[in-house]
């Protein structure tokens, strides 16, 4: 009886209906969407005209792709077409109108990006009704200008070509970051070519924790690695820019570092001993900012990073640093008596300001993870607020551009459902799809201080994710709650949304993905706790 009455409910409330059912329900919202009298039916025979911009033809040929398996062929784009997608540089570089009549269908982005965004929306308008689209003018623009996706694949690798499925569905979702968390304890994944032992060495763990951290003391046994040449990573740039999304790198530091020092062991304060983590959870063991050398291999480092990558942004961690070694360490207890230091906290923001600062001379701007506000921090870096939103609010009263990515919203790795044993074993927590649309990136803020937050992300850590499967399980659909916030935080409504995901499931299917069903079950809803 109680889906029955959420059914009726999301009738009621749900997208917009024109005429007897056809609706159009687009994720995330659009800002407006005008009914209009008709509908046009597209077929393989209809063309995409996109003029002669190599951009605008790459994105009619991705959603010519995309719509196939519903409209049984592919469009062609090429100089005419009863759909016609056009640049109009009056409209914001992300914002796009689409506009369909019975006599046909035009897009105009303020850029290829935003023509892209109209082909994604049309994309699902053309799959939820099989080819028959009704007449409608649309016209839609982000909310917050960063939205991203970040994925590990330290923990658990992820091949290229899942590295390309990630960045398919953060694009379908008008995501426009991808987050690439390349370094870890357990795992170094790009390859630098003046330190070859990153990969030799560091790329492999020889086994890996069976079963739950805390609870477990069970290997596999098994030499688990992988990383990304260099060739690759620059395909993969590749790819995401076709897409309108920004690969940012994460190179950890000063903590997560083990896999480098276990492949050069004098980046530690030790010196000797480690080897790649074969569990979760932190280690003491972290890169040792006594030492000249250790701002060496990490500017050499940075230096590759920065050839493939043509970020703005390069994230440099910061999070979780023990500082344990640095206590015991006299090179590190050296530096903050000659820098005259307080404390460790301050030997880290020593570290990370050092860093900033060559990535400024370098042309690029960071990110850290919120920790990097502990023992103060520059004008100029932004904040990833990861321990809920606490961080991120102290940033931005503080005048720090601030990414929200609340672990109380944003972790897509935590359970589903609060009857976890039903689902494939995770790391912990409960986060329905109804608690991530409730993250809210403005809470607590005036409007100055609203004006540091750039925008929202999902975090997928991949501690107890093997397969690219249990991958999309975790982050679909709750990255579209993700997206709605970023998107169209402005006009956001859970039940309008319940309602248009339902078309968006369609699209999951017609791209072949897997995705969790508890919330189309209605199975996630947030229960009292006991
Ligand atoms: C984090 O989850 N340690 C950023
Ligand atoms: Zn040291």
């Amino acid at each position: 009886m109680k889906k029955l009455i959420l059914m009726l409910c999301a009738f009621a409330l749900g997208g917009t209906a024109i005429g007897a059912g056809a609706e159009i329900n687009i994720v995330p919202k659009p800002l407006a969407v005008t009914p209009r009298q008709g509908e046009f039916r597209l077929t393989p025979q209809s063309g995409i005209a996109v003029g002669k911009d190599a951009e605008l033809h790459r994105a009619a040929e991705l959603f010519a792709e995309q719509v196939a398996p519903v409209l049984g062929g592919e469009l062609k784009a090429g100089a005419q077409g009863a759909v016609t997608v056009s640049v109009d540089p009056s409209l914001g570089a992300e914002a796009y109108t689409l506009d369909v009549t019975p006599e046909g269908i035009a897009i105009r982005g303020g850029s290829a990006q935003g023509a892209f965004y109209g082909l994604q929306s049309l994309r699902q308008l053309v799959i939820d009704g099989k080819g028959t689209i009704p007449a409608v003018s649309i016209e839609d623009k982000p909310y917050f200008e960063y939205r991203g996706g970040m994925l590990d694949p330290c923990r658990h690798f992820w091949t290229v070509n899942e590295i390309k499925e990630y960045i398919d569905i953060l694009a379908m979702h008008k995501m426009n970051r991808f987050h690439w968390h390349l370094t870890e304890d357990q795992g170094w994944r790009i390859e630098i070519k003046r330190y070859p032992e990153l990969t030799r060495v560091g790329s492999i763990r020889k086994e890996t924790l069976v079963g739950q951290y805390m609870h477990s003391n069970e290997y596999d046994k098994t030499p688990y690695g992988g990383y990304y040449t260099q060739k690759e990573i620059r395909e993969i740039v590749k790819y995401a820019a076709e897409r309108f999304v920004t690969v940012i790198p994460e190179i950890e530091l000063p903590g997560h570092a083990v896999a480098a020092l276990a492949s050069y062991p004098w980046l530690g304060c030790k010196g000797e001993g480690y080897e790649v983590r074969t569990t979760w959870g932190i280690s003491t063991e972290v890169y040792c900012p006594g030492k000249e050398s250790t701002f060496e291999f990490l500017q050499n480092v940075l230096a590759e990073v920065i050839e493939l990558f043509p970020s703005k942004y390069i994230h440099i961690g910061g999070d979780e640093c023990p500082k344990e070694s640095w206590k015991e360490c006299p090179l590190c207890q050296k530096r903050i008596k000659d820098e005259g230091l307080k404390d460790e906290y301050e030997l880290q923001s020593y570290t990370v300001h050092r860093i900033e600062k060559w990535l400024r001379e370098h042309g690029r701007e960071i990110i850290g993870w919120d920790e990097i506000l502990e023992g103060g921090i520059s004008k100029t870096a932004t904040i990833m607020s990861w321990r809920g939103s606490q961080g991120g609010i102290a940033a931005a009263k503080a005048g720090n551009h601030v990414i929200m990515t609340p672990n109380t919203h944003c972790y897509l790795d935590y359970y589903q459902t609060n009857t976890p044993v039903y689902e494939p074993q995770g790391i912990g927590g409960f986060l329905p799809m109804s608690r991530v649309y409730q993250l809210d990136p403005y809470d607590q803020l005036n409007d100055e201080e609203r004006s540091y937050i750039l925008g929202v992300q999902a975090n997928l850590w991949t501690e107890y994710i093997a397969t690219f499967t249990h991958v999309k399980h975790m982050l679909l659909p709750r990255l579209a709650a993700v997206a709605e916030v970023g998107w169209a935080y402005d006009r956001k409504d859970f039940e309008d949304f319940r309602h248009r995901m339902t078309s968006l499931r369609k699209t999951y299917d017609a791209a072949g993905l897997n995705y969790a069903t508890y919330f189309f079950d209605g199975l996630d809803e947030v229960k009292k706790e006991k």
